[in-house]
């Protein structure tokens, strides 16, 4: 019988953050043993805001790095680069023409990016949801690692995909976000009310997964709490909340324990717990990064073979959607 397909994607637009590897990176590992998973750096998703090119190329080859580095082994996933596969770009053009400009105006994510620019905006952001679908229905997905701001843009893939299904007959699968419980949503280390965001300007608001033990340890020192002065997990006491779920995901201890040994020592004894944990949690990473990312020819040969599997699976569907809208084959 056929795996089921996992799909994710992570964007090369800045280092990734603490927030990205809990939410995401660090449950792509455990799905490559049971399905035929697929992890892409979304290199054209990055564009929509602006890049500079050699730091885009380097930051292509550094999320390639990291995602093995997180665990992923190039024989069980197919790792590959986006913009190496032309597919994704072909059906999202296709994908535009059943999106309602609409659903595009409610996206969270377009909106607060539009808020926040100062420039002109630019269509590609606009339309940014509509290739992540396309990115997800070529390979007819059946799950999609995600944290929880992508919810809803998987919302609208589900959305593209019965659509077009239901205008043109069966061609793709709908997707299921994989959304964990815990951890789909590390908050700011400065506001505990916004996501931890790698676009962020105070870089004390986040962590990054190849930060070096200082920045970790002044990050969470420096972390925002309250004046409660008492350890515990309560909705009222929003940044300690969340400095207790990234223990508790990278410790692998559940909240109570933790909040049981913590209650009687106060936030800084805590604080300097947790920045050991965090420390620990990303070593093996960094090694094993700091290793990859010098093997220049084994990351090419990496991509270079994660995109040719890609852009057989891509064209199956690809071609069907170009028959049902009426495109003549060229051969
Ligand atoms: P991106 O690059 O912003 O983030 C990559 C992954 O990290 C998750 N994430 C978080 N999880 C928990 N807490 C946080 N603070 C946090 N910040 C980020 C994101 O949810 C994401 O899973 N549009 C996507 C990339 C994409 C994609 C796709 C994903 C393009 N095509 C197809 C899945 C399937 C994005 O911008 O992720």
């Amino acid at each position: 019988m056929n795996k089921k397909v996992v799909f994710s994607g992570v964007q090369p637009s800045g280092s990734l953050t603490l927030g990205n590897y809990i939410g995401a990176l660090r449950n792509f590992g455990e799905l490559q043993n049971e399905y035929d998973c697929y992890y892409c750096v979304v290199d054209m998703h990055a564009i929509t805001v602006p890049q500079i090119a050699k730091d885009l190329r380097k930051r292509t080859l550094d999320v390639l790095a990291l995602y093995i580095a997180c665990g992923l082994d190039p024989e069980k996933s197919t790792l590959f680069v986006q913009s190496h596969v032309p597919a994704h770009a072909e059906l999202s053009w296709v994908l535009n023409t059943v999106t309602y400009m609409g659903q595009l105006n409610r996206m969270t994510q377009f909106k607060e990016k539009s808020r926040k620019s100062d420039e002109n905006l630019n269509a590609g952001l606009f339309t940014y949801p509509v290739l992540m679908a396309a990115d997800i229905l070529l390979y007819q997905t059946d799950f999609v690692p995600v944290g929880e701001d992508q919810k809803q843009h998987l919302e609208l893939a589900r959305d593209l995909a019965e659509r077009f299904n239901n205008k043109y007959s069966e061609t793709f699968k709908v997707p299921e976000p994989l959304i964990k419980e815990f951890g789909a949503r590390i908050m700011s280390l400065q506001n505990p009310l916004s996501k931890m965001s790698k676009s962020d300007s105070d870089e004390n608001a986040y962590i990054l997964i190849l930060d070096d033990k200082d920045s970790i340890r002044r990050k969470i020192k420096r972390a925002v709490t309250d004046s409660e002065g008492v350890v515990a997990y309560s909705d009222e006491q929003p940044g300690l909340k969340n400095l207790i779920n990234i223990y508790s995901v990278l410790s692998s201890e559940d909240v109570e324990t933790i909040v049981k040994r913590y209650e009687s020592e106060g936030y800084g004894k805590f604080k300097e717990d947790l920045a050991e944990v965090v420390i620990a949690g990303l070593a093996p990473i960094q090694a094993t990064y700091a290793n990859l990312i010098n093997s220049k020819d084994y990351l090419e040969k990496i991509y270079k073979e994660g995109a040719d599997k890609a852009e057989y699976h891509a064209m199956k569907t690809l071609r069907k959607v170009y028959k049902k809208v009426g495109f003549i084959p060229r051969r």
